[in-house]
């Protein structure tokens, strides 16, 4: 258990691989101690992973981003080590929590994975989670201590900035109802949810194009929590366009964006896409440190 009385300066930052620039910003914001984690990687693709001394309190800083399973295996890897080097408490800094919209059997004989994730970060000695914009709540729900951040009301801002016509937020999908509404709130704007399914097996996405507003000649936000395939923005964007929306802007929590996504993203007629940097990346423009140094804050 943490007490308020200790200082910043007793938290050692473990900047892990996955994501070394928003350790060192959050360290940064609150005046701890940074400790980087060297890697080696084998040839067979193992994680060698070393650490420099920890103090009694540490926050390891590791997305779990593609390659999501050995991001995966280095946090625990980190988190054991802080463990077993007598820290007395070790949280972890997990803005992009992979393997969460694994949160239930969706075909029969399927592993609720993310609940597995959880038994691992138990065994590891991660005794509390930060994580931002987590998919679902069920996937919380596996957790024993566990804190998510909304990036929403840093995504509106930045929003606010760009230069739209009538703009219009839209949520590719039923899931997102609430994060749409709550950036439409933020920017005092109208919101549309599209009806998307995606087929189970083949993961091929469809979107029905009945909607219940005329948005032509407007504008669109749509703002998702990842972006990974591109297949839900494109399908979205092809909608949108048939639907008279002049500029397509793709907002997202975490950009995974894998392969040649972003390009198909941008030739199917959407201008920019902007994420936070959960996952570091090009599209990454949205500072993410602020939250979770608060949060932190609050904490110690
Ligand atoms: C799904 O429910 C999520 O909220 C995202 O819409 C989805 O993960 C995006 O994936 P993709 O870019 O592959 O369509």
């Amino acid at each position: 258990m943490f007490y308020l009385s200790e200082t910043l300066t007793e938290i050692s930052v473990v900047a892990g691989p996955g994501s070394f620039d928003l350790a060192k910003n959050i360290a940064k914001r609150l005046g701890a101690q940074l400790t980087v984690a060297s890697l080696r990687i084998f040839s067979d693709g193992e994680s060698n992973i070393k650490l420099g001394k920890v103090g009694k309190n540490c926050v390891i800083v590791q997305s779990t981003h593609p390659p999501t399973d050995t991001h995966l295996i280095q946090l625990l890897m980190m988190a054991k080590k802080c463990t077993d080097d007598g820290a007395q408490h070790v949280c972890a800094v997990i803005p992009y929590l992979g393997y969460a919209r694994q949160d239930r059997a969706f075909l029969e004989g399927e592993v609720v994975s993310i609940g597995l994730v959880a038994k691992l970060f138990e065994t590891a000695g991660l005794k509390h989670i930060i994580t931002v914009d987590i998919h679902s709540q069920l996937a919380m729900s596996y957790f024993e201590s566990i804190q998510n951040i909304s990036s929403v009301p840093l995504l509106a801002d930045y929003a606010s900035k760009i230069k739209l016509r009538d703009p219009i937020a839209v949520s590719p999908d039923a899931g997102g109802t609430n994060r749409a509404k709550e950036f439409a709130r933020h920017l005092n704007i109208d919101v549309i949810v599209l009806k998307k399914s995606r087929h189970r097996v083949t993961g091929e996405v469809t979107v029905d194009e009945k909607l219940h507003m005329d948005i032509s000649k407007r504008d669109a936000i749509v703002i998702d929590d990842i972006i990974s395939s591109g297949g839900s923005i494109i399908k979205a964007a092809d909608v949108l366009q048939k639907k008279g929306v002049q500029k397509i802007y793709a907002m997202c929590t975490h950009a995974l964006l894998i392969r040649d996504a972003a390009q198909k993203i941008k030739s199917a007629g959407v201008q920019d896409i902007i994420s936070t940097n959960s996952v570091p990346g090009e599209y990454s423009k949205v500072e993410i440190s602020p939250e979770i140094a608060s949060a932190l804050r609050s904490r110690y």
